[in-house]
């Protein structure tokens, strides 16, 4: 096993289902490298493959071929060890609905041989807020409530490594920054995370680097902030004092003029708002407030998601 870089590392993985006769390409040639201790986001449209890689992780599902090692751990060696590394957060809520969280929290840690000393039931139930509920049956919980029973049950054995796709589908906004933060905890405790999420803002809050997917291939990787430098076009709104008839000289900025906004795009890396400005001022345009948009990782995923797809 040895000393390890990179928690998880995948290379030209490949994974075909066959629904009927038809084969589908879940995952194709897929690479990646998620380093210790960091917050990793896989992005993609439904079906990119997200949860099909997961899986693999997890050995339920089987790759046809490429290397998969969790820890240095290869999966195809010991899958045994490299599960006792990894905690699934899977993306259906299947909960076994006759148990209680309490019950379900000890169950599963008695799977993974936790032995009841070094059981952290309480501890997990208090973190994620189902104190309340520790005796109550699982089908009489909410959503959001078994959602972080499972976060819960991916817990008791302690990985190193947390999964979790999707883990605020279907939760209310308080609850879902309580995963936030509850992620952002274990994370600075030193373990390394790899979510999906089709919350962009979701990646943006969490994720220190991003995968994007689509038809199981990988079309871009880096950092949140190498991803966002991307987006170079930028756009300005700016509310006029008077109205007025849009100057030719605005025009390379693709002008929109509603009521008293006037919105100009403009690319950040040829120009600026001071010189936008100074047009305006050339041309007497008055205004009394600016709105400026830097583009954000939805921008991003558009981007790149349409251009991958008019190529297919
Ligand atoms: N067990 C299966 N049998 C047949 N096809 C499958 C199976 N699991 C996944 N697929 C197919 O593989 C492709 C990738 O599915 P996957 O569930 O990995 O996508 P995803 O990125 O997780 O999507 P979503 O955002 O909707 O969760 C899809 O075309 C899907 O229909
Ligand atoms: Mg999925």
């Amino acid at each position: 096993m040895s000393d390890y870089k990179y928690s998880i590392e995948a290379k030209s993985v490949n994974k075909v289902f066959y629904k009927k006769s038809l084969a589908v390409d879940a995952l194709i040639n897929f690479s990646i490298k998620i380093k210790k201790g960091t917050i990793h986001g896989l992005l993609g449209p439904n079906g990119a493959g997200k949860s099909t890689f997961i899986n693999i992780l997890g050995g339920l599902v089987k790759k046809n071929s490429g290397k998969v090692n969790i820890c240095g751990i290869n999966i195809d060696e010991n899958i045994k060890l490299s599960k006792f590394k990894i905690g699934i957060v899977p993306q259906e809520l299947n909960i076994d609905p006759f148990f209680s969280p309490a019950e379900l929290l000890e169950l599963q840690a008695g799977l993974y041989g936790v032995p009841k000393k070094k059981r952290k039931t309480e501890e997990i139930l208090e973190n994620l807020k189902l104190t309340d509920q520790r005796n109550a049956y699982a089908r009489t919980l909410s959503g959001g409530m078994r959602r972080r029973l499972l976060i819960g049950k991916a817990l008791v054995h302690d990985p190193e490594i947390i999964i979790l796709d999707e883990p605020t589908a279907g939760v209310d906004i308080e609850i879902r920054s309580s995963i936030w933060r509850y992620i952002k905890r274990i994370s600075k405790e030193g373990k390394t995370i790899c979510l999906t999420t089709h919350y962009l803002e979701e990646a943006e809050n969490l994720c220190d680097n991003i995968s994007i997917i689509n038809f199981g291939k990988k079309i871009i990787e880096g950092s949140k902030n190498d991803l966002l430098k991307i987006i170079s076009t930028k756009s300005v709104a700016f509310v006029l004092v008077d109205a007025i008839k849009i100057p030719d000289d605005l025009r390379e900025f693709d002008p929109v003029l509603t009521n008293n906004v006037l919105e100009l795009k403009y690319d950040k890396n040829k120009t600026n708002i001071k010189n936008i400005i100074d047009k305006l001022n050339k041309n007497k345009i008055e205004f009394k407030e600016i709105n400026t948009n830097e583009g954000d990782l939805e921008d991003v995923f558009k981007k790149v998601v349409k251009s991958n797809d008019t190529t297919i």
